[in-house]
């Protein structure tokens, strides 16, 4: 490769990196620019030991973080190639080219993308969108299953099961209030603004970020009767696949703002071991690795990401070599996945 990226443009898709979701907003990524490529490091620092001992959702957020950088990187006009070797990823600009239309609309909508706690329409989600979304997902090997009826009152009686666990378990509630926060200053955690307000039924179990700040006013609302409710499986269930996961879950987010979809993760089943166990797909192939309510709403704010600066390690600086087995490369825009 003659040319380089400029200073200018690697900043531009490291800020849209971090403005990937992330389990309770921990932005649990570290970044390294070395003028070639990309370093990406999941941060076990910011590891939820309660509800993330494995380190499951950190890694899928960085996956999450991963398709921003290369989604900005393409809107750029920059091909990049996606690697496992030593850091969680390197991402690596590779050629010019220029973006298609929708990979523009995808890397257009990462600002506007974000997690929304409201109540949405009783609407349901047509089915070709939902066949976008599945497609979006199968882009990076995962599974998306639109729930029917009877699988979405299955999954939310275990959603409410693990809310009613994690309620109970003093590690999960620290651990919650860690993470929340009133502060209009914290550069991470999850705002008061963004709660959403509670549920008067508990029909819809959304999680209760305001558990820990019982003096936040929050309104009560009610929330849709049947929620359209997915999930993303993916083959495996180790960091490789939580990253691919991740990915995977990104995309379909940005392609569900694309459409004028609201949607939030709904993840306390899979928090609980026993019970994401039943949420694993016949076969024991596939893994549930996120739960994602979708629907129509009305605009939310987000909340607020580290600078730069705290994320960005020095080029140079040397970190542990991950002990893994992958070290392919992949393609860029390659079908099939890493083997597992
Ligand atoms: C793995 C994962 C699990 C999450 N679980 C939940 C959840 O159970 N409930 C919820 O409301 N948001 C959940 N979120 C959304 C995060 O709280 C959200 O991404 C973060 O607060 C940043 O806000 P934003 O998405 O609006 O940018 C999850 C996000 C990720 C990546």
């Amino acid at each position: 490769m003659n040319e380089q990226l400029s200073e200018r443009a690697a900043a531009a898709c490291l800020r849209a990196a971090v403005a990937a979701p992330s389990i309770h907003n921990t932005q649990p990524w570290r970044f390294r620019f070395d003028g070639a490529g990309f370093d990406v490091y999941t941060d076990p620092k910011r590891t939820l030991e309660a509800i993330d001992p494995q380190g499951r959702a950190m890694h899928i957020s960085v996956g999450a973080a991963v398709c921003n950088l290369r989604l900005a990187l393409a809107a750029e006009g920059w091909a990049s190639r996606l690697e496992r070797t030593g850091p969680d990823a390197r991402v690596t600009p590779v050629a010019r080219r220029e973006a298609s239309p929708s990979v523009r609309a995808l890397a257009g909508a990462i600002a506007r993308r974000r997690t929304n706690r409201d109540p949405y329409d009783d609407a349901p989600v047509p089915v070709d969108t939902v066949e976008l979304l599945q497609r979006a997902a199968a882009a990076d090997g995962v599974r998306l299953v639109a729930l029917d009826p009877v699988r979405r009152g299955a999954v939310l009686a275990l959603t409410q099961a693990a809310e009613a666990w994690q309620r109970g378990d003093p590690r999960y509630l620290r651990e919650l209030a860690t993470w929340t926060t009133d502060r209009g200053d914290r550069p991470d955690g999850v705002p008061a603004h963004t709660f959403g307000p509670r549920p008067t039924t508990a029909a819809l179990p959304v999680r209760d970020f305001g558990l820990t700040l019982p003096a936040v006013e929050r309104d009560a609302a009610r929330f849709e009767r049947r929620p359209n409710l997915v999930v993303l499986h993916s083959l495996g269930d180790d960091s490789a696949a939580w990253l691919d996961a991740g990915r995977a879950l990104q995309r379909v987010l940005l392609t569900a703002a694309v459409h004028g979809l609201a949607t939030q993760p709904m993840t306390q089943a899979l928090e609980v071991p026993r019970l994401r166990r039943l949420l694993a797909a016949p076969g024991g192939r596939w893994y549930p690795q996120m739960i994602l309510r979708i629907g129509y709403g009305r605009l939310v704010t987000t909340g607020a990401r580290r600078p730069l600066r705290d994320v960005l390690l020095p080029a140079g600086t040397a970190l542990p070599v991950r002990s893994t087995a992958f070290s392919r490369a992949e393609p860029v825009g390659a079908g099939p996945r890493y083997h597992r």
